[in-house]
């Protein structure tokens, strides 16, 4: 099942200053059309010295506004009208004389009229720099950077690397793919504002020898999903992940392990530091008894090598039997081939944590949906097949609206 167009019914003005980093807004425009918005462009003249209108127009499908001075529209008032039923403004790329420019509140073309007589309310505004980096670390660039964040702007990167210059550092504008997903990012509600969360994702590796071991499936997708979508809410995100190949979610804190003890030895001194624990983590049950420091070589008997195995610690019973003070509110996967809600129940009670969501574990290792079944003290609830980065949001609800009940229960509250 396809993801839900995250940015539906988001109409987008995306306004583009002089910049390399321009080529970069033409696939920003096609992933932020793919994820459901609507985009207007807007483009000083400097941009169009390195992106033309036309390309612009052809990928937004509307006409590129360029001037205040436009006479098709019927009040010619453009910079009203562009922002009025825009549901944000993103420059990208944004220079440093146009960041110089909104650090003053100067208007003397569109796209900076257009950021100034914006409803500032309803039409938040985002800047992803782009420019050399001397010009980035320059003292009135910083200064004018810092005004515009205190005027209530978000700013979007920069990130480090490569430069269109050839030289290296910071200021290079952030990937479209990456600029989308802060948008995304920023229209989610911040449910987690100010909580801190710690999730494990993948499966752990066992090893034999130097070249082998015991490991499974589980490619971490739902787990590095709840990762973001926890982000998305405004968490703090921890993720210690088994060994996968996936990106790490912007904005979320990686750790890499391999076995089960790794995790456990990364997991115990973060839990008292974070107050939810996901546990995705499809952690091996067995390890070898010992590791052969060399590789294992058939002996020519046609026998196979004994291979003693022993039980793994149990991370998530570990953290949940935690002293309460140092005890994070615990949330448990059960991934099962059958009777999943029994099984489930089964894990709420042996592992002593407040929630399990269930799913068929071969049903969804390496895919991109998955089905739910939350299991608690009060009952089951199913949540509607879906996308894992969907199905990971509405858990990150459920979590939220578990821990605020709690919260509301306490005698403080
Ligand atoms: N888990 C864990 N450490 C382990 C085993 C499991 O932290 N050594 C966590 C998983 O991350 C998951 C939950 O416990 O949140 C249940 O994992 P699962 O593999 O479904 O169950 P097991 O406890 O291993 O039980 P069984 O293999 O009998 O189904």
């Amino acid at each position: 099942m396809p993801a839900q167009p995250a940015l539906k019914d988001k109409h987008l003005v995306v306004g583009l200053s002089g910049g390399v980093a321009c080529y970069k807004s033409a696939e920003l425009v096609r992933e932020l059309t793919r994820a459901g918005a609507t985009v207007q462009v807007v483009m000083t003249e400097a941009a169009t010295q390195f992106i033309t209108p036309v390309t612009m127009q052809a990928l937004s499908g509307r006409t590129v506004a360029l001037s205040q001075w436009d006479s098709s529209q019927p009040n010619n008032m453009a910079h009203i009208n562009l922002s009025r039923d825009a549901d944000a403004i993103v420059v990208a790329p944004a220079s440093a004389d146009f960041i110089a420019k909104l650090a003053q509140g100067r208007a003397d073309e569109l796209l900076s009229l257009l950021c100034l007589a914006r409803p500032s309310l309803t039409c938040p505004l985002l800047v992803a720099p782009a420019m050399n980096r001397e010009m980035w670390a320059h003292p009135a660039t910083q200064r004018n950077v810092a005004q515009v964040r205190a005027d209530g702007a978000t700013v979007l990167g920069p990130a480090a690397g490569d430069q269109a210059c050839g030289e290296v550092g910071d200021g290079r504008m952030l990937e479209a793919t990456e600029l989308c997903d802060e948008l995304i990012a920023f229209f989610q509600p911040k449910r987690l504002a100010g909580r801190t969360v710690l999730v494990t994702a993948g499966p752990t590796f066992e090893a034999i020898d130097p070249v082998r071991g015991i490991t499974n499936h589980s490619s971490g997708k739902m787990g590095f999903a709840i990762a973001r979508a926890a982000a998305e809410a405004g968490a703090k995100v921890t993720l210690v992940a088994g060994p996968v190949h996936l990106p790490t979610p912007r904005g979320v804190q990686r750790i890499d392990v391999q076995s089960a003890q790794q995790m456990l030895d990364v997991v115990l001194p973060l839990a008292g530091l974070h107050e939810v624990f996901v546990a995705t983590a499809a952690v091996a049950d067995w390890r070898p008894a010992s590791i052969t420091e060399h590789k294992i070589k058939k002996d020519g008997s046609g026998r196979p090598p004994a291979l003693a195995l022993v039980e793994n610690p149990d991370i998530l019973a570990t953290v949940a039997r935690l002293p309460e003070d140092q005890r994070p509110w615990c949330v448990g996967f059960a991934a099962e081939s059958h009777d999943v809600v029994q099984h489930a129940r089964a894990k709420l009670l042996r592992k002593g944590v407040p929630l399990i969501v269930g799913n068929i574990g071969p049903a969804t290792f390496g895919r991109d949906d998955n089905t739910l079944v939350l299991v608690d003290a009060a009952g089951e609830q199913e949540l509607p097949p879906g996308d894992k980065l969907d199905l990971a949001r509405l858990l990150v609800a459920e979590i939220e609206r578990r821990m605020s009940s709690l919260t509301l229960r306490s005698p403080e509250a």
